[in-house]
């Protein structure tokens, strides 16, 4: 089977004031997290799309399900995990539960990132079947100067090798249980990516092609951005 996992087990601290996680909040009417879960809903390949909410806001999430997507079997939603890899554990443990398939393909995606395309989900889906592990990416626009002690560059990465990760990032199952379950306490403190882990444990991440729109709601300024692209963009993201 083919699984799309939401990952909505943060509570989005860096949007300052908000009252509400920010995938709950609203465009055009309708919280982020259902702008994510509707192309999930609408893809032909994908079987289930597994939420993982953090469970101080379970119900919430019960009843945004109740109140967009009554009758909707395909979506199914679990408590998420304290860090973001313990959430996509959870929702692997769910699809063992729906199908337990040694086939199996898990699309994970934030859950504010809501101008994922089909495209993208298609492209993710035929990558993780063929390649077992992808991520999103797009080519760094900007050089990318890294600092290992924060206080002077200890590198300047070619421009031309670099990127910005996004989400979706696919994998089969199978891989992402053998990976996790050989990760120590410590690794498991300090490796908050999940392609990060599947290199660290050996395996070639394969690349797929994002888009500069794919932008994730992380300050309020993000959101603020994320109401005017939603006005030009909504027919493009159902083009597969
Ligand atoms: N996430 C998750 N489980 C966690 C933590 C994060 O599923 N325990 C998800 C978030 O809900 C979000 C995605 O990972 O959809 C990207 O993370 P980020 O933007 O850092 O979200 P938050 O952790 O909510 O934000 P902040 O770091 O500002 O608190």
């Amino acid at each position: 089977m083919i699984f799309a996992g939401v990952l909505a087990g943060g509570i989005g601290s860096r949007m300052g004031n908000y009252t509400i996680p920010k995938q709950f909040l609203l465009i055009n009417d309708r919280p982020i997290i259902a702008h994510v879960i509707d192309k999930f809903i609408v893809h032909n390949y994908i079987d289930y799309v597994i939420t993982g909410v953090n469970p101080d806001w379970y119900r919430y999430m019960l009843d945004i399900k109740e109140k967009y997507y009554k009758g909707v079997d395909k979506l199914v939603i679990v408590p998420g995990g304290s860090d973001r890899n313990s959430t996509i554990n959870s929702i692997v443990e769910q699809t063992k539960k729906m199908s337990g398939s040694p086939d199996d393909i898990l699309v994970t995606h934030d859950a504010v990132r809501p101008f994922i395309t089909l495209k993208m989900i298609s492209e993710n889906i035929d990558a993780a079947i063929k390649y077992g592990v992808c991520d999103t990416v797009i080519p760094a626009t900007d050089t990318i100067v890294y600092s290992e002690n924060k206080e002077y560059i200890t590198d300047i990465p070619l421009r031309s090798n670099t990127y910005q990760g996004q989400t979706p990032q696919s994998f089969k199952v199978k891989l992402f249980e053998e990976v996790y379950s050989s990760m120590t306490d410590d690794e498991l403190k300090i490796v908050t990516d999940a392609c990060k882990m599947f290199m660290l444990k050996g395996h070639k991440v394969h690349l797929v092609e994002g888009n500069v729109s794919n932008i994730k709601i992380t300050y309020p300024y993000d959101y603020k951005i994320a109401q005017i692209m939603m006005e030009n963009l909504q027919d493009d993201m159902f083009t597969v």
